[in-house]
């Protein structure tokens, strides 16, 4: 595929590096945004990042993805685990989308193991921190 890819990360994400770094690493959002974008240039793709807390903003960010993205990486966040309406906005605007964590999701507590948004993705990489980002681009960009 062609490599215009929208990333988007969720609520909470712009606290990266403060925020329980026990679970999500000390690495900030902006030191995630330039590996991601350093990475991104190797393989001859063009991100747009945004960080999104509320969720209609987040599915805004989907609609307007539909004139000019060729794929999605996304982290919901905590909407992931019960946002129908993102879910439905994955569906409606019908890109490539991979469902991203930092952490692995089904090793911590019982109401973040079901991903209600994982069903209207390619796939979802959850785990390896600023590098489950990576790999969802070349998920992206390999398929
Ligand atoms: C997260 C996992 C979610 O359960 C949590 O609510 C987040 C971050 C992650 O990247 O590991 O905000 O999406």
């Amino acid at each position: 595929m062609t490599g215009k890819i929208l990333v988007i990360h969720g609520p909470n994400l712009n606290l990266l590096g403060r925020r329980e770094p026990e679970v999500y690493g000390t690495a900030t959002l902006e030191e995630l945004n330039g590996g991601l974008v350093a990475y991104a240039k190797t393989r001859g793709a063009e991100l747009r990042i945004v960080q999104l807390n509320a969720e209609g903003a987040i599915i805004e960010a989907l609609h307007e993805a539909m004139t000019w993205a060729d794929g999605v990486i996304l982290n919901p966040g905590a909407y992931t685990h019960y946002s129908l309406a993102i879910y439905d906005a994955v569906l409606a605007c019908g890109l490539r989308t991979v469902e991203v964590h930092l952490s692995n999701i089904y090793a911590r507590e019982e109401f973040r193991r079901h991903s209600v948004i994982a069903p209207a993705c390619i796939g979802q990489i959850c785990g390896f921190g600023p590098t489950s980002y990576r790999l969802a681009l070349d998920a992206l960009l390999d398929q």
